[in-house]
């Protein structure tokens, strides 16, 4: 246990309740992440639910629960926020936190409900008042991270598109899911090739709750394609990553490599071959972010590999698209 005061507002699935599912990698909570960093310390808990705060007491031996966040900040004092309550509360409680002088808050995604509390946030980050990261998570995952050293390394050959697709929630409309789960989509595409995704077009309604749509991106001059669906029994992230010489498979437990090589079916012609490369099973990524969180707060001057801008850029993107 550290000295770095961290506190969690939102004491639901991603603030606690998720560090208890038994298939998941952990840590996958802000709590499970505070519990397991030597520099830090489970201060306090603000919930307005009753029965999610005792939850919360039980399970992390932390006593220090609220029922408001004013209350919460000005008793004590953390030196991090983890903000894990619905997009439409958070531009409101970033404002509070400011007034309490908290100096780092971890944001979690999407950034804010509309644009335009999106941009207060990264405006917010981005005048020093108080450095806000954006829990776009799969930036600290030690997959993602060496697919993008294997594009800067070109190790593949060049990247010449990604194809992604993403099923989450069965009964939602589109762009619903697209703002909620998309978010990562967009950010991690964005992460991939240090720049912004831009829409070109858009095959099928994103206003439906049924069916498939697809949404016809680019990169830099990269063409990238997200497929977003409803009406599935599964969840499914995903991004397909062609290269001129190689292929990446990468998403929701799932990580595979292949290479360019000899064929096995015809003379004369090359085919892809999966590499020993696959699976991780430890990513790293809640850990990863809050120590990226821990490095920020010791350095106020220091960039978070995943900030407010980076998750504004996403919403940015996603409001275009619908
Ligand atoms: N990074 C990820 O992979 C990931 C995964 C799940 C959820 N999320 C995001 O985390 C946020 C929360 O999602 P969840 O699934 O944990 O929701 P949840 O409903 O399980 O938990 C949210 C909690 O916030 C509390 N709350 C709401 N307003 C509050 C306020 N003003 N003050 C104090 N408490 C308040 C609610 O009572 C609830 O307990 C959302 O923005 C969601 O998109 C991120």
């Amino acid at each position: 246990m550290g000295n770095i005061r961290n506190a969690i507002v939102g004491l639901g699935r991603i603030g606690s309740l998720l560090e208890d599912d038994k298939l998941r990698e952990k840590p996958c909570t802000h709590a499970g992440a505070v519990d397991l960093n030597s520099d830090c310390l489970l201060a306090a808990g603000c919930d307005l639910n009753k029965k999610k705060r005792e939850l919360f007491k039980n399970r992390w031996k932390c006593t220090s629960v609220y029922e408001n966040i004013g209350r919460m900040l000005q008793e004590t004092s953390p030196d991090i926020l983890h903000i894990a309550t619905p997009p439409e509360t958070h531009l409101e409680i970033v404002k509070t936190a400011v007034k309490h002088n908290v100096p780092l808050s971890i944001c979690e995604k999407p950034l804010a409900h509309n644009l335009r509390e999106a941009e207060q946030i990264a405006g917010i980050h981005s005048s020093g008042k108080m450095t806000i990261l954006t829990n776009h998570e799969r930036r600290y995952s030690r997959d993602y991270i060496r697919t993008k050293s294997i594009i800067e390394k070109k190790t593949f050959g060049d990247l010449l598109s990604i194809n992604s697709k993403l099923y989450m929630e069965p009964e939602a409309k589109l762009k619903s899911t697209l703002l909620h789960d998309g978010t990562h989509l967009v950010d991690i595409v964005n992460y991939l090739l240090s720049s912004k995704l831009e829409k070109k077009s858009v095959f099928g309604s994103l206003e439906t709750k049924t069916g498939t749509a697809f949404i016809f991106c680019r990169l830099k001059s990269l063409p990238v394609t997200i497929e977003i669906g409803t009406g599935r029994d599964h969840l499914l992230f995903e991004l397909d990553l062609s290269f001129s010489s190689g292929r990446i498979r990468i998403g929701n437990g799932l990580y595979e490599e292949y290479a360019s090589d000899k064929s096995p079916y015809y003379e004369n012609i090359n085919s892809l071959r999966k590499t020993n490369i696959s699976g991780f099973n430890s990513t790293g990524y809640f850990s990863n972010m809050l120590i990226d969180a821990v490095k920020c707060f010791k350095n106020r001057a220091r960039v978070p590999v995943s900030s407010a801008i980076d998750g504004y850029e996403a919403i940015s993107f996603i409001l275009s698209a619908i």
